[in-house]
């Protein structure tokens, strides 16, 4: 089939170099004209694993290209994918300004029935929106149909997400629409759930925001095993066995960051009080996310006693392993809280020192963990690299000024690291 995707972001060029992948003509538009030099350059602008592999390979067969020519990409393709930023407004709501410019100039330029898909994440009635703004600009007077097929990929992961989906949701309105999406996706043998657009507007948020409350959920958990002197790994353990609740996104730490889980829970948040409903349970996640990064900052001070001109080192930046992602991450909050009260912060990360850069000024970054610990008063462990938990603890220990470490993700086992001779603090487990 052929296609278009418009927006040559981290949700866009995925959605375009895995359509490309499964065997479709892909033309993948930007309006930044930059971007698209550097695209058809081969220089790919986000980490993502196996992207790079996959878009050099569909570029090579013609099945892949990039452009900053929307309407001539529309006129070519049946299905366009609507992939643009629908970024937070001061207020949380989100900006669909770029969502609303694309339709018009999808509307303007279309001459033959095409099937307009949001992919971006969009609040409910977005759909409505979009099929009244399509209708206003149309004027060629074509035939169209709008759908809704969230995008559900991890940042890491997103290729194989993409590629092996957990399930496809498509709103649609029209039979001859559920059949165009259901050819395309067809080659990825996945389950297909179709619905209204409305419903699957709403399982995008629905899910994010699930996810952020299991996640916070672990985390008051945890909270109350600290205090009862009890286990949050034992916990999280026997209440995962049980089918319905599922062992995945139950690890307790210093809790969820990265663009989406906030970002969707803060819309969302919104998106409910605007049809007349007060969110309470969302607001609560949001709260105990938030003082995730709080308490964690007062295990450092309890520890620490004076935090000023202390050097604290740091392995983990990125709000998550394997990305080099910064955006939201619990450890800028982290970070700001300690250099406030006048610590001397060193770290590392394997991919996210770059980004790193633009947002923390006065920190020593190092090129290795050894480097970050080397005479630290403390060393935070703030992303769960696979990289951290093979250290060598032993090397770690001799290198810093005092091997006391605090552990935000629960990587060691606190009597391995106790044995090594380590003050070892973590996150709603025994001996903190
Ligand atoms: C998420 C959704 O998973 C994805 O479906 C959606 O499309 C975009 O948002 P992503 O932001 O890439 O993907 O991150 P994810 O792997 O889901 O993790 C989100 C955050 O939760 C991270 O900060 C992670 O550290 C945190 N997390 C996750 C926990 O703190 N504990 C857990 O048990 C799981």
């Amino acid at each position: 089939m052929k296609i278009a995707v418009a927006g040559a972001g981290y949700v866009g060029l995925v959605t375009a170099a895995c359509f490309a992948e499964i065997g479709n003509n892909v033309i993948c538009v930007d309006i930044d004209e930059s971007k698209i030099n550097h695209l058809n350059n081969g220089v790919i602008p986000i980490y993502e694993p196996g992207l790079d592999k996959l878009v050099a390979k569909n570029r090579k067969e013609n099945r892949l290209e990039f452009s900053t020519d929307l309407k001539s990409s529309i006129k070519q393709s049946e299905v366009i994918f609507i992939c643009v930023g629908t970024p937070p407004k001061d207020n949380g709501e989100a900006d669909l300004s770029y969502v609303e410019n694309v339709a018009r100039m999808i509307a303007e330029a279309m001459d033959s029935y095409k099937v307009i898909v949001e992919k971006s994440t969009v609040p409910v009635e977005t759909g409505e929106k979009v099929v009244k703004s399509i209708r206003a600009y149309n004027i060629h007077k074509v035939d169209f149909d709008v759908v809704s097929n969230p995008e559900f990929l991890r940042e890491g992961s997103a290729v194989n997400d993409f590629m092996h989906p957990d399930r496809i949701v498509i709103g649609a309105e029209s039979e001859k629409a559920r059949e165009t999406m259901k050819a395309l996706y067809q080659p990825l043998n996945a389950k297909i759930l179709f619905t209204d657009i409305k419903s699957a507007e709403i399982i995008k948020h629905a899910s994010n925001s699930f996810l952020a409350t299991k996640i916070s959920f672990i985390n008051a958990i945890a909270n109350i095993c600290e205090l009862a002197g009890a286990d949050v790994e034992k916990v999280a353990e026997g209440m995962g066995l049980d089918k319905r609740i599922g062992k995945s996104f139950l690890n307790a730490g210093i809790g969820y960051g990265g663009f989406c889980f906030p970002k969707d829970a803060e819309a969302f948040i919104k998106i409910a009080e605007k049809l007349g409903y007060d969110f309470r349970l969302l607001k609560a996640t949001q709260e105990i996310n938030n003082f995730q990064r709080k308490n964690f900052v007062e295990k450092i001070e309890n520890a620490l006693w004076i935090v000023k001109n202390k050097t604290i080192g740091i392995l983990g930046l990125a709000f998550k392993p394997n990305t080099d992602d910064m955006r939201f991450a619990p450890s800028i909050d982290i970070i700001n809280e300690l250099q406030r009260e006048g610590a001397k912060i060193k770290a590392y990360d394997p991919e996210a020192a770059g980004k790193a850069k633009s947002i923390l000024n006065n920190i020593e970054y190092c090129t290795n963990p050894y480097d970050a610990a080397k005479e630290a008063d403390a060393l935070l462990i703030l992303t769960e690299w696979d990289e951290f938990k093979t250290v060598d603890l032993n090397r770690i220990k001799s290198v810093m000024k005092h091997p006391l470490l605090i552990d935000g993700r629960n990587i060691f086992d606190p009597e391995d690291v106790k044995r090594l001779g380590f003050s070892y603090i973590s996150m709603g487990r025994k001996d903190n």
